[in-house]
C-alpha cells in the first residue's frame, strides 16, 4: 500500500513538474487561453462546462468527515468553491503569475475581501487618493466605523513615510488611475511597503495583467473588478484577488463568511472573457492612442491624460512599469461642465455609461458617475474638474471613434 502511494505521489510530481514546464514556456496569450484547461489528450469538450449545482455530494461520511477536519479539497457548496469558479481562478492566477486566485461577486467584494482580510480593528491603512471612488467611500465612510483608520497619500507619495505609525499594516494603490489615468510609481510603491513591512494590495483594473504584472514586482495581492476588461464584453458583474496560497487562503475565508462569491454562469462568461483578453486589450491601446492624438490637437479641449503621449508628464515611467499604455483615457473640456454634458449629451457611438474595458467605447462624466458624492476639495485631490471626461476605448474601428468625437465637438 505504501509503495503504491509512493509510486502515485512519484508520477503526481513528475506530472506537475511536466505541466509547470510547460507552463513556464507560455507567453500570455497562451496562458490566457490553455491555463487551468484539463482539455489536453483526453476526449471532451473543449469549452469548459458550467457546473450549476450550488451543492455537491459525498462519496460517504468517510469522506465527509476528512472534509470537515481539513484533509478533502473536494467540492462540497458552490460558496466554498466550484469547478468553474476554480478554472477561473487558475487562469487569472497564472496571467497574473500568482500561486492562486479567488473569484468574487464583484470587484468591491474583491477589494472589501482584501482589505479585510488584511486589517483589523485599531489598525491603520494607507492608501493613495486616486483610487475608484467606490473604494475611496468605502474607506472614508465604512472603515472608519470599525475602527479601521485610513491616511490619503497622492500619486506621487509626496510625504508618505510621515503617515506611518506603529498601527500601520497595509498599504492599498491603484494605477493607472481612475479616472485621471495617472501612474503609481510601482518601484517606489513597493519600496516603501517592504521598508514598511505593510502588506500591500493592489487595483490592477485599469491596466489588466496584459500590461502590468504587479505581483512580479512584490506586492502581496491583486484586485481586480473582472467586470471590466478581463470579461471584456459589459455582460456580467465580477471580481477577483491574486496572491500567495497563503493569503488566497485567507481571502477565501472572508468570501465563505461575508458571501461574495461568484456565480458559476458568471465565471464561465469571466473565462471566454480572457481567452480574447490580450487582441482586446492590445487593440484597444493602439485605438486609444489615436484618440487620445487627435483629442490633443483638438482646440476646445484644455488637456488629454493619457500616459502614451509624449507631452504627458509620467510619459517615460508608463514606458518603464507597463507594457502598453491602456484603454482608458480622460481629457478637460475648455467650456468646464456645461461643454462637457453638451459633448456627452451629443455622442452617438461612445455610450453614455458607466463602466470600462468592454467591447463597445462608453463616455461618462465622473463627478456624475465614479466621483459623485465627492466634496469639491476631494475632486481638487482626485484631479477631476466639472468639464473632465472620461473615456473607454472599444473595439470599434478608430476612424468611426474619431468621426463620432469629431460631430459630438462641434
Ligand atoms: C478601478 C476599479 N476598481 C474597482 C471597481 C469596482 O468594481 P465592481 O463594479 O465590479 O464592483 C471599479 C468599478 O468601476 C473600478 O473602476
Amino acid at each position: 500500500m505504501k509503495t503504491s502511494n509512493k509510486l502515485a505521489a512519484k508520477r503526481k510530481s513528475k506530472r506537475s513538474a511536466a505541466r509547470a514546464a510547460r507552463k513556464a514556456a507560455w507567453k500570455d496569450a497562451t496562458t490566457a487561453i490553455h491555463a487551468g484547461e484539463s482539455h489536453f489528450r483526453v476526449s471532451g469538450p473543449v469549452a469548459p462546462t458550467i457546473v450549476r449545482s450550488s451543492t455537491f455530494t459525498f462519496s460517504d461520511t468517510a469522506e465527509m468527515k476528512r472534509w470537515a477536519e481539513g484533509r478533502s479539497s473536494a467540492y462540497i457548496y458552490t460558496r466554498y468553491g466550484n469547478p468553474t469558479l476554480s478554472l477561473a481562478e487558475r487562469k487569472l492566477a497564472e496571467l497574473e503569475r500568482a500561486a492562486a486566485a479567488v473569484v468574487t461577486a464583484s470587484g468591491m467584494a474583491a477589494i472589501s475581501s482584501a482589505l479585510l482580510a488584511a486589517l483589523e480593528s485599531g489598525d491603520e491603512l494607507i492608501s493613495t487618493r486616486q483610487i475608484y471612488g467606490g473604494t475611496y467611500r468605502l474607506m472614508r465612510d465604512v472603515f472608519p466605523r470599525f475602527g479601521i483608520r485610513v491616511h490619503f497619500v497622492e500619486t506621487d507619495l509626496a510625504g508618505i513615510e510621515r503617515l506611518v505609525g506603529p498601527r500601520t499594516r497595509a498599504f492599498y494603490t491603484e494605477t493607472p488611475t481612475n479616472p485621471t489615468v495617472r501612474l503609481v510609481d510601482l518601484e517606489k510603491a513597493i519600496a516603501f511597503a517592504r521598508r514598511h513591512r505593510l502588506v500591500s494590495i493592489i487595483d490592477n483594473t485599469f491596466a489588466s495583467p496584459v500590461l502590468q504584472k504587479p505581483l512580479e514586482r512584490g506586492f502581496d495581492m491583486v484586485v481586480h473588478s473582472t467586470t471590466k476588461s478581463l470579461g471584456g464584453h459589459s455582460d456580467f458583474i465580477g471580481g477577483a484577488v491574486a496572491g500567495s496560497a497563503a493569503w488566497m487562503d485567507r481571502i477565501r475565508k472572508m468570501v465563505i463568511y461575508l458571501g461574495g462569491c461568484m456565480d458559476p454562469e458568471v465565471a464561465f462568461l469571466l473565462i471566454r472573457g480572457m481567452k480574447t483578453l490580450h487582441l482586446r486589450v492590445r487593440r484597444q491601446c493602439e485605438s486609444a492612442m489615436v484618440v487620445a492624438r487627435f483629442l490633443e490637437r483638438h482646440p476646445k479641449v484644455a488637456r488629454v491624460h493619457y500616459p502614451g503621449l509624449r507631452s504627458h508628464s509620467q510619459h517615460q515611467l508608463a514606458r518603464r512599469q507597463m507594457r502598453g499604455f491602456g484603454s482608458m483615457l480622460a481629457f478637460d473640456l475648455k467650456g468646464g461642465l456645461p461643454a462637457a454634458r453638451r459633448f456627452c449629451d451629443r455622442t452617438r457611438l461612445f455610450l453614455l455609461a458607466a463602466s470600462l474595458g468592454g467591447v463597445e467605447s462608453l463616455v461618462v462624466l465622473p463627478i456624475f458617475t465614479s466621483h459623485y458624492k465627492m466634496s469639491p476639495a476631494e475632486l481638487r485631490a482626485a484631479g477631476v474638474q466639472p468639464g473632465t471626461v472620461r473615456v473607454s476605448i472599444g473595439l470599434e474601428d478608430a476612424a468611426d471613434l474619431i468621426a463620432d468625437l469629431k460631430q459630438a465637438l462641434t
